[in-house]
């Protein structure tokens, strides 16, 4: 008898309908209010100014969010450790935009809640990477079967109004072109208050 085991796997958290849709109707109302900045790769992409959580809809967004960073954090570095959320922002994706590749900066734990239900061709796409300066090898073909092995990318599944993803930050995620309707999200990114490793320690704010 085999055993196969999947060494260090990567942690990544939903939780359904963790906002209800008072708050999340407040959130729609903000984005469409005020999501005016320019995404500088997809002109049917803008996005508000990244904010504190402040008050309003962001802060009880935010207080909603905090039990599950310390979940997440749990897996991540094996404490309970005190989590501060950082900035969020919303999102507005209109029809034919997309949300090219990235990662968060200076983030540990990065998150996304739908507002909007995605339609089927925009879910958030996680890539394993993009290869550095070394040649790269693969085995892609009609006769691959895929598996969370060799597989270069996973696709978030359907998500509905008011569900939480949260992910570590370095991650590289895209939204593909987005061939339905409106699609609105709140992101943010959130730091631990210290880490420590056996008295070296370092504070995040
Ligand atoms: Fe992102």
């Amino acid at each position: 008898m085999s055993q196969v085991i999947g060494l260090f796997p990567t942690p990544f958290m939903r939780s359904e309908k963790l906002l209800g849709a008072g708050l999340v109707a407040a959130l729609v109302a903000e984005a469409e209010a005020f999501a005016s900045r320019g995404n500088h790769r997809s002109a049917a992409l803008t996005h508000t100014e990244p904010v504190a959580p402040g008050s309003g809809a962001f802060a009880e967004a935010s207080a909603l969010i905090a039990p599950r960073l310390v979940e997440f954090g749990m897996l991540l570095f094996g404490e309970s450790l005190p989590w501060a959320i950082k900035e969020l922002w919303l999102n507005v994706l209109e029809n034919g935009g997309h949300q090219a590749v990235h990662n968060h900066a200076n983030s540990f734990v990065s998150g996304v809640v739908y507002l909007s239900r995605p339609h089927e061709s925009a879910h958030t796409v996680f890539l394993k990477g993009l290869g550095g300066r070394d040649f790269v090898f693969g085995n892609s073909n009609a006769r691959t079967t895929q598996g969370p092995f060799n597989a270069d990318k996973w696709i978030t599944p359907p998500a509905e109004p008011g569900d939480l993803v949260l992910f570590p930050s370095y991650l590289l995620h895209e939204v593909p072109v987005n061939q339905g309707g409106r699609r609105i999200s709140l992101a943010f990114n959130a730091v631990p208050q210290r880490l420590d490793s056996w008295g070296y320690a370092t504070s995040f704010s």
